[in-house]
């Protein structure tokens, strides 16, 4: 650690001492020897374990073959492959393309530019609270943390920031179901003040906030989006960066409101950790950008397709989707329990194997308890468990889908424990 406070970029957020050596299944242990449970999927990356055998093998295979071959000028086979299967498994029954680049702000990045390209409108629609990237496209759709927009000005312009449906900490102060959506008519009243509709390309939203704490929008609200987006001709782009690929009980977050956007952007799960790698998923009719529009050199690189279709197929074969809707409903089930035991929780909220629990020091005034919430991951941290921060007091909770039961009960177990040293301590 002291090495790479002297030569590395000081912009990580190293907010854990654990230096890693090799990881297994759900497991990964330090140089130390200790071994850990990891319930944050390698920020959300690993969803098939560390390590998986078959993705092991799919990229050992690849790389003995051909590691590299130009997908910018000429051809190899597993993209397209990789193309078909996501245009396949994303929602809407109609023709789609698709763009490969390195990452979940380039997947954001080409869908920014080809909503532009497309529409041929300058502006955009974005959240508080969102989180798409540190790419200067990507940041400026984002406003989670203002230490990302620090002195990077001048961002890209004509981005409007909506305010999220947030229900447990309304910005309206309203309460959800009684609220009758101050939340569109606030979209609607923009759009007469703030924002010329026709001027707009497209909304982005991640349909479950992921770095903001897993904030989950009540069912009527993205319906409601799509039917603004139709009367204005925007196109609706989801990030499903950190939902997509089964994490929530369905392949895609969206499906949830059953509502289907026109882009698709997804990355981090998307070849399990071996290779990085995004996608950027759209309308056949959208994505009509002209040759040398947009390309990355390394975008669904060999390895990195290889890896995503041996993803694909464990996805499918292990039945994971259905896997974390289970498994999720009993997790959900003992953290409510936990909540209701204890006097630091607020609110507990999830979708499939996508949890947060949100910590506060008075469950009336709701007021934040980020100093407990801080304690309560180090604590778990201390007994071998990894889970993540988000938001400004919110704890993250998001196994690998191949998790057993006994491992997720052991990794809740051990949360409990966490919980209650530190509700001791208050
Ligand atoms: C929802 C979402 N979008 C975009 C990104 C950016 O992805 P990357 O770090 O691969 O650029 C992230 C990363 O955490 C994310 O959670």
């Amino acid at each position: 650690m002291e090495r790479d406070k002297r030569v590395m970029s000081p912009s990580y957020t190293r907010t854990e001492p654990i230096v890693a050596r090799e990881g297994w299944g759900c497991y990964v242990h330090d140089i130390d020897g200790n071994v850990f449970l990891d319930l944050s999927s390698g920020m959300f990356v690993l969803n098939y374990g560390y390590s998986h055998p078959k993705l092991i093998r799919a990229v050992t295979q690849q790389a003995t073959k051909l590691t590299h071959f130009a997908g910018t000028d000429f051809y190899y086979e597993s993209q397209v492959e990789l193309a078909e299967r996501l245009v396949e498994l994303t929602p809407g029954n109609f023709a789609k393309r698709v763009y490969f680049g390195n990452s979940g702000a380039e997947a954001v990045e080409a869908a920014f530019k080809c909503a532009r390209w497309h529409t041929r409108r300058p502006r955009m629609i974005a959240y508080t609270g969102a989180f798409h990237g540190r790419t200067f496209g990507a940041m400026s759709l984002s406003s989670v943390n203002i230490v990302h927009h620090r002195y990077f000005a001048p961002l890209v312009p004509g981005v409007t920031f909506m305010p999220y449906p947030y229900c447990y900490r309304c910005p309206f102060k309203q309460s959800y179901p009684g609220c009758d959506f101050a939340c569109i008519d606030f979209i609607r009243e923009s759009l007469v003040k703030v924002v010329p509709p026709e001027e707009v390309a497209a909304v982005i939203a991640e349909p479950i906030q992921g770095s903001s704490g897993y904030i989950i929008p009540p069912p009527e609200y993205y319906p409601m989006l799509k039917e603004l987006c139709e009367e204005h001709d925007w196109l609706f782009i989801a990030d499903e960066i950190q939902t997509g690929l089964g994490r929530t009980g369905k392949m895609f977050a969206m499906e949830h409101w059953g509502v289907v956007p026109d882009i698709v952007c997804v990355a981090k799960a998307l070849a399990g950790g071996m290779a990085p790698i995004g996608a950027t998923i759209a309308r056949a009719e959208v994505m009509d950008w002209e040759p040398g529009a947009h390309a990355s050199t390394f975008g669904g690189n060999l390895i990195a397709c290889a890896a995503a279709l041996a993803g694909l197929d464990i996805l499918k074969k292990q039945k994971l989707v259905k896997r974390a809707a289970k498994l999720g409903a009993l997790a959900l089930k003992r953290l409510r329990e936990m909540g209701e035991r204890s006097n630091l929780v607020g609110e507990v909220r999830g979708k499939g194997l996508l949890l947060a629990v949100e910590m506060v020091k008075d469950k009336r005034t709701k007021e934040r308890a980020i100093k407990e919430r801080n304690a309560v991951v180090k604590a778990a941290l201390d007994h071998g468990l990894i889970v993540f921060r988000g938001g400004r007091s919110v704890i993250r909770i998001a196994p690998p889908l191949i998790i057993s039961r006994g491992e997720l009960e052991l990794g809740l177990d051990i949360l409990d424990d966490a919980l209650r040293e530190v509700g001791r301590k208050c």
